[in-house]
């Protein structure tokens, strides 16, 4: 491929078009091509675009405007964004590596250097929380960073050197897969191929060989394959814990000209980053439920939407799809099946967090803005095209594949009634070894702290910064359906930390996130975002936590999506059980407004070379 360049013809750009559309004609594809070729999309990039693949204008338009990682203005050759999560941050250790880089560059964060050298900018999690901060540069993760990197950085960057040739190790991304506990390798019914796994997990094992799944469904039959998963009780993993069986079955029943199964790998939630390693180590058996899935639904066609922070795992799953194919697991007639035919196409994502919401992840496969659909109707009776559609987790087709494997005997021998198995947990913050856990449901919070090495914790937020924030009372307190959900996040904050500076972290991030289509949530999480920085800012006064509760209440009530109805939940929870936190940055007295008129007046002041009384408000 060329070197990345600003400068276009229209001859260009449809020879370019046309090319990229081969690989794959979704719009979202197509995009990510001219952006990575001509560092934005122009406006007559959006006009071909649009004639090549006979949408409207305005659609394509509004795609670009969307999403975070497409540009209309160029970008830097070198386009840098840092991870600004608050566990593995880039303020963290009292450095500012933002600030830092971009005083090296002699850029300003947001903003494309002059020369067209370097675009800085700060993005949401990036997922790599277990390897401390970190940043993507032109999709790359480069992870550990600190002051002597950046200085690293900056050099390579100044001297334009190819990200081929900076140092290997900085662009390797480790799983991290630490010590699983409880008794997992005690599942019963285990298949004796399975049970003398290095790695003790139920799904982090090494030993499920492609195609195990796929074997035992054919011998034991669909219906009855369908029967073991439902009688696992398995329940999705990404967050919200509907039950796969029932989740198959209802689309299996729905009537449709064709059914669909989509894996959802946009794994967004800050703190989470178990689905990077499952696609990195375990894509047999993502790919593998997947197929399970397409059985029991009849299904032809799949797709995995790729987070695109995860950009960089492409190339690894696009080998792991074309050996399956080469093996019989994918394709037409797999495993010698004449009537099973499925295969499955990865899209990837462009930085939405609201794109994990499964209406607003279909709507972007669709090559359309991410926002949520009215549900019900819900995808498994209208989904992808209007079609029947399964829409699970990464996690739970890991899950679908071990359980069409070994069984649900198997499956259900650890966890707890309501939530049976294991769950895969994504371990960051202030511990001694953040990474990949697993463990059986209804293990303790505590359990967790003394396994990560984890000392004189003030708080863990559980389930990212949509879950739950608990305080050392509750630490005995167990992750499971029946008390504490979570999608995999598990975030340890040490008495060092300052409570407020995370809530304030997630605040941002919600109204960042927020897709904007219903007032109560658009507008609510902005001014929460502002209350929480006029108290950050020591101008908070008790009727700002007032309103903070009001308007918190207001947007869990009336937003249309989840996203609206958790956003509020880590300053809901804190104010209840860190009241400290806030009152003690409160000023005194009842009421100070948000905008300070006669500050703002200090500018025109200046100008006018006026500083006498009238020429101020008091
Ligand atoms: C704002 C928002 C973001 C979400 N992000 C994800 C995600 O990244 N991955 C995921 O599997 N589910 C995510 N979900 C949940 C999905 O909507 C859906 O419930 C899930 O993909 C279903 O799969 P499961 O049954 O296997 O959990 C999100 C939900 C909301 C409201
Ligand atoms: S709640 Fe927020 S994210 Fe969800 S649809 Fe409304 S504006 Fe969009």
């Amino acid at each position: 491929m060329s070197q990345p360049s600003r400068t276009i013809t229209i001859e260009q750009l449809n020879t370019f078009i046309a090319d990229a559309g081969l690989h794959s004609s979704h719009l979202l594809h197509i995009l990510h091509a001219i952006q990575q070729r001509f560092l934005h999309i122009s406006h007559e990039a959006v006009n071909e675009v649009a004639s090549h693949l006979g949408l409207p204008i305005s659609q394509v338009e509004s795609v670009v405007e969307f999403y975070s990682f497409f540009y209309n203005t160029p970008r830097g050759r070198y386009n840098i964004l840092l991870s600004n999560c608050t566990s593995c941050g880039y303020k963290s250790g009292g450095e500012n590596l933002l600030r830092m880089l971009c005083h090296r560059l002699r850029a300003v964060a947001g903003k494309t250097r002059g020369d067209g050298l370097v675009s800085i900018d700060e993005t949401s999690c990036i997922g790599m929380c277990d390897h401390g901060a970190s940043l993507l540069v032109n999709g790359m993760p480069i992870t550990r960073l600190d002051a002597d990197k950046i200085a690293r950085i900056a050099d390579l960057v100044e001297t334009e050197t190819p990200l081929a040739d900076w140092p290997a190790d900085w662009l390797r991304v480790d799983d991290n897969i630490r010590v699983i506990t409880g008794d997992l390798t005690a599942a019963s019914g285990k298949p004796s191929r399975m049970a003398s796994s290095s790695t003790s997990g139920l799904l982090l094992n090494n030993d499920f060989v492609a195609g195990g799944g796929l074997h035992a469904m054919l011998a034991r039959g669909i219906e009855g394959t369908l029967a073991e998963i439902t009688q696992s009780a398995l329940r999705g993993r990404g967050g919200a814990g509907f039950s796969t069986g029932m989740k198959w079955k209802f689309c299996r029943e729905a009537q449709g000209d064709a059914h669909y199964v989509v894996c959802n790998a946009d794994e967004g939630e800050p703190g989470t980053f178990k689905d990077r390693v499952l696609l990195h180590s375990h894509a047999d058996a993502v790919f593998e439920g997947m197929t399970v899935c397409a059985a029991v639904i009849g299904a032809k066609q799949g797709f995995l939407y790729l987070r695109g922070e995860y950009r960089y795992l492409l190339p690894h799953l696009q080998t792991v799809l074309a050996r399956r194919r080469e093996q019989g697991l994918l394709g037409n007639s797999i495993l010698g099946q004449q009537a099973f035919n499925f295969d499955i196409e990865i899209v990837v994502g462009a930085g939405a967090y609201i794109c994990g919401e499964e209406s607003a992840l279909i709507e972007s496969l669709e090559g359309r803005r991410g926002v949520p659909r009215n549900r019900p109707p819900f995808p498994v009776t209208h989904g992808y095209l209007d079609q029947p559609t399964v829409v699970n987790n990464v996690e739970t087709f890991v899950a679908a594949a071990h359980i069409a494997l070994c069984g649900s005997a198997w499956f259900k021998s650890v966890g707890t009634e309501k939530s049976t198995g294991s769950k895969i947990l994504s371990v960051s913050g202030d511990c001694a070894a953040p990474g990949i856990y697993e463990y059986p449901f209804g293990v303790s919070i505590q359990q967790v702290l003394n396994d990560c090495g984890a000392k004189s914790v003030q708080a863990v937020q559980i389930g990212g910064p949509s879950g739950a924030l608990i305080n050392p009372a509750k630490f005995n307190r167990k992750l499971g359906f029946e008390d504490l959900p979570t999608g995999g996040s598990f975030m340890v904050f040490g008495q060092g930390r300052d409570l407020l500076t995370i809530i304030v972290n997630f605040a941002h991030f919600f109204a960042h996130e927020s897709c904007g289509f219903c007032t109560p949530c658009r507008v609510g999480t902005t001014l929460l975002k502002n209350s929480l920085d006029k108290i950050a800012g020591g101008h908070g006064t008790q009727y700002d936590l007032d309103e903070m509760k009001r308007i918190g209440e207001l947007i869990k009530r009336r937003s249309h999506c989840g996203l609206g109805q958790t956003a509020a939940n880590p300053i809901l929870d804190s104010l209840q059980r860190f009241p400290q936190i806030f009152e003690q940055r409160l000023a005194h007295g009842n009421f100070e407004p948000y905008f300070n008129l006669d500050g703002a007046l200090e500018e025109a002041r200046q100008v006018t070379h006026r500083d006498d009384a009238a020429a101020h408000l008091e």
